[in-house]
């Protein structure tokens, strides 16, 4: 089984760990022009940005080549999945392959323009993510066929919050404050190689997709996003930074 997997904050990188089998960075994919995937299994997984599918992991998904018996994914976020379940099959059906099985899980909500960190880490133990993840692990091993389709509600919900995703508008906010020392760990923990360093300071470009990966991950916690509820930073616990830098450089 291969795991495709993307993670900024290390929530995804986690779900890629539990579930098994080789997980496998889709930037690092990306990075080195490896558009064909084969196994038994394979899995997909990655977060949901305002309801729907990353258009970063939209784009990998448009030229991906898969060959596998059983194709399942799953999504986390923080509080909300929308239709992101929907919006996925829909993309999968297009290029013609059979979706065998999709999820949601939610856990802490990295998105800092609406959420304090330290209220997220509080409400975490309420998400039960480790039982979730226990169900979700024993679905895949078994093979389960379940594709958890959205209401209506979620779809209209989805249809109003997609459009509002800043893309690359969140990166272009960031500020860098005294505290950087120019160490470039920001420059490669960017999935989308939007960051380079010029006199000690980092400076965003415009493939940005504002998955705030270096904002959470910057040891010096000295990069500002407009609007941050919190300065508390967050990296899954079971996730270490140099495994965020190996998946995303
Ligand atoms: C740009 C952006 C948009 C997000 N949109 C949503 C959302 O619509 N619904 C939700 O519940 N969580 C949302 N989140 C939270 C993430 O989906 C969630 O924290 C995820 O687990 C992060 O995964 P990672 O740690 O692997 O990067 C968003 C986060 C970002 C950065
Ligand atoms: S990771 Fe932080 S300290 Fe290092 S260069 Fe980037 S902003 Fe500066």
């Amino acid at each position: 089984m291969k795991t495709l997997f993307f993670s900024a904050t290390g929530n995804n990188m986690y779900i890629a760990k539990r579930l098994g089998g080789e997980a496998v960075s889709i930037p690092q994919l990306v990075k080195n022009n490896d558009y064909y995937v084969a196994d038994d299994k394979i899995g997909l997984v990655f977060p949901i940005y305002f309801l729907s599918v990353p258009k970063h992991i939209a784009a990998f998904l448009a030229k991906v080549e898969l060959e596998c018996g059983y194709l399942f994914a799953v999504m986390s976020c923080g509080n909300y999945p929308g239709a992101a379940v929907n919006q996925l099959a829909n993309i999968l059906t297009k290029r013609g392959y059979d979706l065998a099985y999709a999820t949601t899980i939610t856990m802490v909500d990295n998105w800092l323009p609406m959420f304090d960190i330290d209220k997220q880490l509080k409400g975490e133990p309420k998400k039960k993510i480790d039982a979730r993840l226990d169900a979700i692990v024993r679905d895949v091993e078994s093979g389960k066929q379940c594709v958890k389709r959205a209401s209506v509600v979620a779809r209209a919900a989805t249809r109003l919050l997609a459009g509002q995703y800043p893309g690359d508008g969140m990166c272009k906010s960031y500020t860098v404050d005294a505290h950087c020392n120019g160490c470039g760990i920001c420059v490669h923990v960017c999935p989308m190689d939007n960051i380079t360093i010029a006199d000690d300071q980092p400076l965003f470009g415009d493939t940005g997709i504002s998955c705030l990966a270096c904002t959470h991950n910057c040891p010096q916690n000295a990069i500002r996003a407009k609007g941050e509820k919190s300065k508390t930073r967050f990296r899954n616990q079971h996730v270490a930074l140099a495994e965020i830098v190996k998946a995303n450089k």
